[in-house]
């Protein structure tokens, strides 16, 4: 049978099957606490399977690219293998937390082990920072074997990595680097510097800049506003307050061979530095290197990312003034700058409208997931095959995932650890596909209640503070822990379009 039939007979049947358990999830939908379905069900009953809601809208959502240029080569692609190991060192406040959404989609879907702190509290994303690889006890074994993906803040230590991963000559290395001043904007704004520093200025960044050593003498990690990045990228402390220092007093020269060969050796021992500024252009190179398909770097950016508050102004001596300050940055930066440009350059026009495809079927998928789009409710998204991706559907439980909070993943990548290392020297444990009809649960208690149990999860009452229950809800069908049939719950219907949930936090 060819394959696009057979997934609209399989996308179809799931929708039909959606419409006999459409009432429960519209409630859930509006109400994100636990809600009575028993009750539910009682005042609105289920609409029949004959239900015309279900149809589908390929036409509608189609997706054409909007310049065509050279096809890259079938055969090509074809040799082009899936690579699934991968370090992300991510930098501070440099917007990383839209790649790791990626990445979390990507091994979430895949099953495959992250490295993840052994802290649960909800600052666990920093569990790793600043060398916690170091020490075994910081983060749980693999549930696979072996490791596949370091995403969580840690200091980049090569030596350490190559320890933690079987065949490190296997690992993706990449990175994400903003503009300095960007990036210090954002660090002054999200540590609230101006607070913490007892600055009382209408301008408090200028008031900064006059005299940064006044205000942030000292060195801690992750840095203020010291050269942030390359420390994270494991430039010595102590050679930074040095350059700091010498740089103040208008003698960089002397560093500044030291500073240009670390942003060199960044620039060769990672396989991609991404820059913030061109994030989708990182992301299709990113794509490209790893051979993934265009659906698995869609990513959703909340507006909760967007800063509102008004930018301060800064004049031209005020940002001298940072880059004296904040001096092993800006070589990095401008290496790192030149190696990307150069990349894109040297791919041309097929590269360029591969990006634009990107952005524009980005697009779409927010405007889907939003529910902003005229696409019915019940409907999913096609997006067309083009030069450089197959044919693939958008449907809201990929919404879901695609909005899921940091915290959240992360929780839930971590009780699936737990809960595979642990049936695998427990004969008795409840292991996936064990389907069983959980009709006593929904009639007897709350619904919801009876999901954050031993049977489903092993730190219930982190998943409980980390996700709401539509998001446990679509990770039980996922890890294939309930079953249709069972719940009023559909995941392919409910949950995924709409506003975001939470906040997805940083
Ligand atoms: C459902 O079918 C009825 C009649 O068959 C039609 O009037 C109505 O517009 C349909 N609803 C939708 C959403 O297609
Ligand atoms: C995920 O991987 C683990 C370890 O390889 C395995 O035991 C488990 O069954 C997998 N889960 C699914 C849903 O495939
Ligand atoms: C360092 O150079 C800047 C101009 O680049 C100048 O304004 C400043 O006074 C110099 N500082 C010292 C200590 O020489
Ligand atoms: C990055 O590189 C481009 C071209 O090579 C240049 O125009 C731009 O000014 C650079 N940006 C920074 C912040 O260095
Ligand atoms: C495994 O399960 C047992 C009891 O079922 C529990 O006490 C233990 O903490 C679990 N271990 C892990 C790693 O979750």
């Amino acid at each position: 049978m060819n394959g696009k039939i057979a997934l609209l007979i399989l996308v179809t049947s799931a929708v039909v099957l959606a419409g006999w358990y459409y009432d429960g999830s519209r409630l859930l939908r509006a109400d994100l606490r636990p809600v009575v379905i028993h009750d539910v069900a009682v005042l609105h009953p289920r609409p029949g399977p004959t239900t015309n809601l279900t149809k589908l809208s390929f036409l509608k959502g189609t997706a054409r690219p909007t310049t065509m240029s050279q096809p890259t080569p079938e055969d090509s692609r074809q040799a082009c293998q899936e690579r699934t190991k991968i370090v992300f060192i991510k930098t501070h406040k440099t917007g990383g937390t839209s790649f790791i959404q990626i990445l979390h989609r990507f091994g979430y879907l895949r099953n495959l082990s992250f490295v993840i702190p052994t802290r649960r509290n909800t600052g666990s994303m920093n569990g790793l920072y600043p060398k916690g690889l170091k020490k075994k006890s910081n983060y749980l074994p693999p549930q696979g074997g072996a490791f596949d993906i370091l995403a969580y803040h840690t200091i980049y230590d090569r030596k350490a990595i190559a320890d933690l991963f079987k065949k490190p000559e296997n690992v993706a290395f990449v990175t994400l680097l903003r503009e300095p001043l960007s990036q210090f904007r954002s660090s002054f704004n999200y540590y609230r510097l101006a607070k913490s520093f007892n600055i009382v200025s209408e301008t408090p960044m200028a008031s900064f800049l006059q005299n940064p050593v006044r205000y942030n003498p000292r060195l801690s990690l992750p840095s203020l506003t010291k050269s942030p990045m390359a420390l994270d990228l494991g430039f010595p402390p102590t050679a930074v307050i040095s350059a700091t220092a010498l740089s103040l007093r208008n003698h960089s020269e002397k560093y500044s061979s030291t500073i240009r060969d670390f942003a060199r050796k960044i620039s060769e021992e990672f396989d991609l530095v991404m820059l913030t500024e061109f994030f989708d252009e990182s992301l299709v190179l990113f794509k490209r290197m790893m051979c993934w398909q265009l659906k698995d770097i869609l990513y959703y950016k909340s507006n909760g990312y967007i800063y509102k508050q008004k930018e301060e102004v800064l004049n031209e001596k005020l940002r001298q003034s940072h880059k004296r300050w904040d001096v092993v940055d800006y070589p990095l930066y401008e290496k790192l700058n030149n190696t990307l440009r150069g990349k894109i350059k040297e791919l041309g026009n097929d590269f360029l409208s591969e990006v634009d495809h990107f952005k524009m079927v980005n697009a779409k998928m927010h405007q889907y997931c939003l529910g902003n789009s005229n696409i019915g409710e019940r409907d999913y998204l096609a997006i067309e095959k083009s030069t450089w991706n197959e044919m693939f559907v958008i449907t809201p439980d990929f919404c879901t995932l695609a909005k899921l909070g940091i915290r959240c993943y992360m929780t839930l990548l971590r009780d699936r650890n737990l809960r595979v290392r642990n049936a695998s020297h427990n004969t008795n444990f409840p292991t996936n596909n064990a389907y069983e009809p959980l009709t006593r649960i929904d009639n007897d208690k709350r619904y919801g209640e009876g999901f954050y149990t031993e049977r489903y999860c092993q730190i219930c009452e982190d998943i409980k503070r980390d996700c709401t229950l539509n998001e446990y809800l679509t990770h039980l069908f996922h890890e294939r822990l309930i079953y249709p049939f069972d719940t009023s719950f559909y995941v392919s219907v409910h949950g995924g379009r709409g506003p975001v949930e939470k906040t997805l936090e940083e």
